[in-house]
């Protein structure tokens, strides 16, 4: 999740304004910032990798000459956070620049075919491709205008972008773009804009125009043009004019960036599912070798390793030790050696426990693999291979967004494993992995039609002074995670256990009208679960379910219930089911009148042992 900025203004220089807009745009990524302008017929260009402040201390970016530029501020995906990896990226020739928020997931063989035919890389991005492509059909096509050239060269990528593009050879216009990717226009007195997303441009303008998806637009100081990627023709639309405040514009309207962060997770779990094969693969290798494997992280992300170990036994026959990471050098540091693989979980890839465990079995030797969205933090630096989830920066302390992305590149792993070693039958791989793709669908589906119904047993429940959660098998994850969420952002003293465990002791708490979360999908747990649903409802128990639509027995049995889209298959299943447990959490808090965003005692990373 990068943020990108472009302007073309009648007097003045373009550079400081890009600055100031990125530095509106540096909660979408702040590993690299970049800027480019044109001044006399030329490119001129500014990157450095660093948070803005710091690259501009040292490389004043401010003192590019021209009235037009690009800019972009970055969230690794592709290449560490190096200088050479940090936008805008240029073709062989200087005489293009690329801005570009998303993924080409076709880069690999778009950047072979380019060599071939003689195209000098500098950079690891995917990005890079689209400024040698657009060079490439510019050389072929020398009577088409820029607009033209970027809208065949747009037809090629496939995946995900917001670009910009700037070229000397038509140095009052910026073409940009989008696809699955955010893009605005700003359209001010003397001015134009465009950006990820509108607080960039808000304080210079509140008129703005939303571009859709599989839209170009030419910008130049007579205004802008609107055409169809995909058969050219024409769009013409109205602006809108902006009432939001620039605070409630950074969280796009919501009011809290948690529950911005929980209606990302369709757009997240798309860019999750556009990982590069080459990473699953290899990181499927090690797996496939290791004699152990240990899935190590705190928090949220240990929920997401507990959840993985289901994947990895069903899917692939794989036996791995979830372990919460600041037990694990007590509890197996002397047993690691070398023959043992760490699957370390970390969103920031900073948390000093999982770092201190993953440093001990490095010193006895093991294999480390790392699961971050944080590329260039330690864990990617301490890691053999490691994975990028793609969430994009979370600002909520609450995990959301990074959970279900974890899961769904835990769940990528454990399928191309199963795939590796034969032991999943294609019809029911081919299922799986159809479902897989169908998540961030049923995601949003979720969301949209179960938002209101959690909200009202938010208010039902406000006052409960404990909650239990319950589930089976890989739900026993999501139960965790949903009571975590209540406890950290509610301050609902909570309680969440394998449902078959609860009778071995917590059933002693349970009286008339204590709330009992559920979390039932229609798998192979299902009916031992509604025994257990009797056995708390036989004490008094309040139940609350989240199961599959339509499931009839379940509603009979519960006071209240979501539902969750039908034939999500068990392996999948946290990813949908722990939504309506956010939402719960987040409501809660509202009702009970905390803030969500900042959770009191708690940092989003945890640098201290
Ligand atoms: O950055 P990490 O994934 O390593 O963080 C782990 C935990 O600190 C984190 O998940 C924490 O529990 C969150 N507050 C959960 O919402």
């Amino acid at each position: 999740m990068c943020g990108i900025f472009g302007c073309i203004i009648k007097e003045g220089a373009a550079a400081p304004l890009i600055h100031q807009s990125l530095k509106r745009l540096e909660y979408r990524g702040y590993d690299s910032v970049g800027e480019a302008t044109i001044h006399e017929g030329k490119l001129h260009i500014k990157k450095d990798s660093g948070k803005i402040d710091e690259v501009h201390k040292i490389r004043n970016l401010d003192d590019l000459p021209g009235n037009i530029g690009i800019g972009h501020t970055r969230w690794a995906t592709h290449g560490a956070p190096l200088m050479v990896n940090a936008h805008p990226h240029v073709d062989c020739e200087g005489q293009i620049a690329v801005v570009h928020n998303g993924i080409v997931e076709n880069f690999a063989e778009l950047k072979l075919e380019l060599e071939g035919k003689g195209h000098v890389f500098q950079s690891r991005t995917d990005t890079e491709v689209i400024a040698h492509l657009i060079e490439e059909n510019l050389k072929n096509n020398p009577s088409l205008s820029l607009a033209e050239v970027v809208i065949e060269t747009l037809r090629r990528i496939e995946g995900s972008y917001a670009i910009a593009v700037i070229s000397p050879k038509e140095p009052d216009k910026i073409i940009c773009a989008r696809n699955e990717s955010p893009l605005v226009v700003g359209l001010g007195e003397n001015a134009l804009y465009c950006a990820s997303d509108i607080p960039a441009f808000l304080p210079l303008t509140n008129k703005a125009v939303i571009i859709e998806d599989g839209e170009l637009v030419t910008l130049s100081l007579e205004g802008i043009e609107i055409r169809k990627i995909a058969t050219s023709s024409l769009v013409m639309r109205e602006p809108k004019i902006i009432d939001w405040t620039p605070e409630m514009a950074v969280k796009h309207g919501y009011p809290h960036f948690m529950l911005k962060e929980i209606h990302e997770q369709p757009v997240c779990l798309r860019n999750t599912l556009r990982l590069q094969e080459h990473y699953l693969d290899l990181m499927t290798t090690f797996l496939d070798r290791a004699r152990e494997v240990f899935l190590v992280a705190c928090g949220t992300s240990y929920h997401a390793c507990l959840a993985a170990s289901y994947m990895f036994s069903k899917l692939a026959f794989l036996v791995t030790y979830p372990v919460i990471a600041s037990e694990f050098v007590e509890q197996h540091g002397k047993s690691v050696n070398i023959d043992s693989t760490i699957l370390a979980v970390s969103q920031s890839g900073e948390t000093a426990d999982t770092l201190a465990a993953v440093n001990a079995a490095r010193q006895r030797a093991a294999t480390i693999l790392g699961l971050t969205n944080v590329i260039g933090s330690t864990l990617t630096r301490v890691s053999r291979v490691y994975i990028s989830q793609q969430s994009g920066p979370e600002i909520g302390v609450a995990a959301t967004k990074t959970f279900t992305s974890q899961l769904a590149v835990l769940a990528q792993l454990a399928l191309r494993l199963a795939k590796k070693r034969g032991k999943v039958s294609q019809d029911e791989m081919d299922f799986i992995e159809a479902k897989l793709k169908k998540l961030p669908e049923i995601v949003e589906a979720v969301v949209k039609n179960q938002e209101e119904k959690v909200k009202d047993i938010a208010k039902k429940y406000r006052d409960a002074k404990v909650f239990f959660f319950l589930g089976r098998g890989i739900s026993t994850a999501t139960a965790y995670e949903g009571r975590l969420k209540l406890m950290e952002i509610a301050y609902v003293p909570s309680i969440a256990f394998p449902a078959g465990e609860s009778k071995h002791g917590p059933i002693s708490l349970v009286e008339q009208g204590f709330p009992v979360i559920f979390i039932c999908p229609k798998d192979e747990t299902h009916k031992t679960v509604i025994g257990n649903i009797m056995e708390m409802k036989a004490r008094g128990a309040t139940i609350i379910a989240v199961i599959e639509e339509g499931d009839e027995e379940v509603k009979r049995l519960a006071d209240d219930y979501v539902e969750i889209p039908k034939g999500v298959p068990d392996v999948l299943s946290p990813i949908p089911f722990v939504i309506p447990l956010q939402l719960l959490a987040y409501y809660m808090a509202l009702e009970r009148g905390y803030d969500p965003d900042k959770p009191r005692n708690l940092a989003k990373s945890v640098t201290v042992k």
